[in-house]
């Protein structure tokens, strides 16, 4: 019998029973008492996950809030440079990745964009965005866990240098926050956004962003897109609602998935991703392949998603080892855009037990030895379990 389905993409992410029970709940009016009372269970543990993302219980002191969109992070980083830019500002937009070229191309159409690109999976160099950002930059863009190549980029850095010139920063938390550390105040962030559907492990539809106190009154305005007019929506967040018609089933899916955090508490959580990425990659470099990204300087691997390249007997033809992981009733992601073909992503985002884990390493060594690959399967489990048994809470 086939074991069963395993969604390991870097998102969407597998949802609990109770989360996707909250789905299925009879049809309320957007505008009631009811669903005031999710939007605000939800806003409640999401400003836990906002403030509240250290190992060491420290907590972020800000007068801002979190609020709910209803569409994907996309919506969320357009928002956030559309509201805070104008055609003459000056941004600066970090790209090591697809989706640090995303902001890229959003502030293109809002504002007069300079990038700091590097190739994607390389690390930035912290004096050359030192040297891009000047008194004239108004505000900066980052990803900071770079989903499309599996690195965990030096937001702090770049937020002490963004802070020495007044640029505002807006930092791309989709696949870090709820799963690894994220510190609004001590990274002068004024804007952070992220996805229901990653670590958050709600279904996706739903974005949410915090805006820092300070940021609010910089916001808004005639030039503010209608639908991403974060004024009116930082408004109606105030008491619980929102200016559009909420997608309820969704809000409510969220609300149980971010209360689920709050019970288990960030540390811990933080800690799990950390020592079930650690064991996936352990398990991947044990049986013989490759990481792909490079991690340097203040750079650091995932702690929430982890890219390895395929090998070159692979690389011949990609979809015969993607065609076996899915045959296993796993489903993995492959590289995006010219990524393509080169490597392959798994996410550890959400709740998975180490049992999950070791499956996602078994079946991606069985498919490779099926594609050809000289790789070591048992190799791997060996290496990846010696890693959850040393880190075991
Ligand atoms: C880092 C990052 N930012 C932004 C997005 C965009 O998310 P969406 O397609 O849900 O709008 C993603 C999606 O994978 C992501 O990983």
């Amino acid at each position: 019998m086939s074991e069963e389905f395993l969604l390991l993409n870097p998102g969407p992410v597998p949802v609990t029973d109770r989360v996707r029970r909250a789905m299925d709940e009879p049809m309320i009016s957007h505008r009631s008492a009811e669903f005031e009372a999710i939007y605000e269970r939800a806003q409640d543990a999401l400003e836990y996950v906002f403030r509240e993302s250290t190992l060491d219980g420290r907590v972020t002191n800000d007068d801002g809030m979190a609020l709910i969109l209803n569409g994907t992070a996309t919506m969320g980083m357009e928002a956030a440079v559309a509201n805070l830019a104008d055609d003459d500002s000056e941004v600066v937009a970090l790209v090591n990745g697809k989706f640090g070229r995303r902001f890229a191309r959003i502030a293109d159409r809002h504002a007069q964009c300079t990038r700091v690109g590097v190739q994607w999976g390389e690390s930035f160099d912290l004096g050359v965005v030192a040297n891009t950002i000047t008194d004239e930059t108004d505000l900066v863009t980052m990803v900071h866990n770079e989903t499309s190549t599996g690195l965990l980029n030096p937001v702090a850095g770049v937020g002490a240098i963004a802070a020495e010139h007044d640029a505002r920063f807006i930092v791309d938390g989709v696949t870090s926050i709820g799963g690894d550390v994220f510190c609004i105040d001590d990274w002068h962030v004024d804007i952070a956004i992220t996805d229901a559907q990653k670590a958050l492990a709600a279904p996706p539809g739903t974005s949410a962003m915090y805006v820092t106190g300070d940021v609010e009154s910089a916001i808004g305005g005639d030039d503010a897109p209608f639908y991403e007019d974060l004024d009116w929506h930082l408004r109606k967040a105030e008491s619980n609602q929102t200016p559009f018609t909420s997608a309820v089933p969704l809000f409510r899916a969220l609300a149980v998935a971010a209360e689920a955090i709050v019970d288990e508490g960030l540390p811990d959580r933080i800690r799990r991703h950390r020592r079930q990425s650690t064991a996936f990659r352990a398990g991947f470099t044990g049986m013989g392949l490759e990481r792909f990204p490079t991690a340097a300087d203040a750079t650091v691997y995932s702690n929430t998603l982890t890219a390895v390249e395929l090998p070159e007997v692979v690389r011949a033809d990609p979809d015969a080892f993607f065609d076996a992981v899915a045959e296993r009733n796993v489903s993995i992601s492959g590289g995006q855009a010219h990524l393509g073909g080169e490597i392959f992503r798994v996410s550890n985002m959400g709740q998975f037990a180490d049992e999950q884990i070791l499956r996602g390493i078994r079946t991606v060594g069985e498919a490779m030895v099926d594609a050809g690959a000289d790789v070591d399967p048992e190799a791997g489990l060996d290496a990846a379990r010696g890693v959850l048994e040393l880190q075991r809470r």
